[in-house]
């Protein structure tokens, strides 16, 4: 998507259809490395990376069938089919790699079944640098020997992966799905500390267990895999998405208006409904699967909040909740502490508000103060400095050049 054209100035009401998690899509597609037998997923959105991880396990030589769209059963008809009979190439290029930082999730599933992966370096990420020391290290814990070379991460093992203790100095989602992955097939238990709890390991684990792996834990810090010879076939429903979800609360939020969020609990909520309701946005489960999500009052009241691992206040929705926050009455103070380069995030927010007072802690980089103002147009300072962008308060807006969560942020501030 190269550009975004929203008309704002409407409140949001209707019901929308939640699909599968992206980042629950990600890893359990990757899983499918593990058996030959083949895994069938559920529950398919369909956005870029998901696309981008199709291509890649292709270029593996795995099968895959994606079945597209039935109207009928909404999200849960998109059904990817993915058959790991074999590999004809154990090598993933720097293009592929380059486009999505989870493309290092083969490395374990890859180094468990076939014992070996050449995997370029990660790099072109939107969000900071984003090391993959965990990974590497943990790997080497269950015998992978890892040399970088000309741009390559070649990891081998000697006659299998063995179980192995791991504790995390830093909780990592990435990493822990890596090896919960590699553990399944390796000889032994494997012991994962200070595992990362998000929904989404509870959903791989899930999967894993289906096709036959035997992992307990997930959802807590100690996660435990006893290593088997072999997992088998497995039909998987993907874990709705609980940032897709929130999004929508968000825009609720914003634009004073009634959305019924279907194919979600409560519970998918936990680390943000708090800030949500603080800061006047009811969340309620008005049936079975169905959470309505609406703006309680007048004016959205400022909360300040900090990002942290689940079961903390999520990451990836930090720039939503900075949206709203620009249209609350009073001050926020947003504290990021997963991402060192989406700190700069809120400023792209902040600065719409620059006619009020906006200001950026320079000294506290991990602090972005926001002002909020229901009505803010756009200030002096950003029509100096847009570069490709025009802001109406009412009407149409257009957003080049900006990555999509940065554009989604803005729009939704407008929105109301
Ligand atoms: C996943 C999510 C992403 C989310 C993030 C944090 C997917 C596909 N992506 O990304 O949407 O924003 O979790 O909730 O699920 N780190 C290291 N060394 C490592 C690995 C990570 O220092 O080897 C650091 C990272 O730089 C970052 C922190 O650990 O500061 C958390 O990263 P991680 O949990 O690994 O994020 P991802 O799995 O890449």
């Amino acid at each position: 998507m190269k550009k975004l054209v929203i008309k704002g100035g409407n409140k949001l009401n209707g019901q929308v259809n939640i699909a599968g998690a992206k980042n629950a899509i990600l890893p359990i597609m990757v899983a499918s490395i593990l058996t030959e037998e083949g895994l069938s997923l559920s529950n398919i959105s369909h956005v870029k990376d998901i696309s981008t991880m199709m291509n890649l396990l292709a270029s593996l030589g795995i099968e895959i069938k994606f079945d597209g769209f039935d109207e009928d059963e909404g999200f849960e008809g998109r059904k990817i089919e993915l058959v790991a009979k074999d590999i004809s190439n154990s090598v993933a290029d720097y293009d592929l790699v380059s486009k999505m930082r989870a493309s290092i999730l083969i490395m374990g599933p890859l180094l468990a079944r076939f014992g070996s992966a050449k995997i370029s370096l990660p790099g072109g990420c939107a969000i900071g640098t984003r090391p993959i020391d965990l990974h590497l290290m943990a790997m080497e814990k269950l015998g992978a020997k890892i040399h970088l070379k000309a741009g390559y991460i070649e990891a081998v093992v000697d006659g299998g992966l063995k179980g192995a203790v791991i504790d995390f100095e830093k909780v990592s989602v990435g990493a822990t799905q890596n090896i919960m992955m590699a553990a399944c097939l390796a000889s032994g238990e494997t012991v994962i500390n200070n595992a990362a709890k998000e929904p989404e390991i509870v959903d791989l684990a899930k999967c894993l267990n289906l096709m036959g792996a035997k992992v307990s834990g997930a959802g807590t810090n100690q996660v435990k895999i006893i290593g088997v010879k072999k997992l088998h076939k497995a039909s998987h429903k993907i874990i709705a998405d609980r940032i897709e979800a929130g999004t929508y609360a968000v825009a609720a939020g914003i634009t004073g208006g009634c959305i019924k969020i279907n194919g979600v609990d409560l519970a998918l909520f936990d680390g943000f409904a708090d800030v949500l309701r603080d800061s006047g946005v009811e969340l309620t489960q008005i049936s079975e699967n169905i959470v309505e999500a609406k703006r309680t009052a007048n004016e959205i009241k400022s909360v300040s909040f900090s990002t942290q691992p689940h079961p903390g206040f999520p990451t990836d929705m930090q720039a939503q909740l900075m949206a709203l926050m620009t249209v609350a009455t009073g001050e926020s103070i947003v504290e990021e502490n997963i991402f060192e380069k989406l700190k700069s995030n809120p400023i792209y927010v902040a600065e719409m508000n620059g006619q009020n007072v906006f200001d950026f802690k320079k000294e506290e980089p991990e602090l972005t103060l926001v002002m909020g103002s229901e009505s803010h147009g756009p200030s002096e300072f950003w029509k100096k400095n847009a570069r490709a962008i025009t802001i109406p308060k009412k009407g149409k807006s257009e957003i080049e050049s900006l990555n999509v969560a940065q554009a989604c942020a803005i729009l939704l501030s407008r929105l109301g």
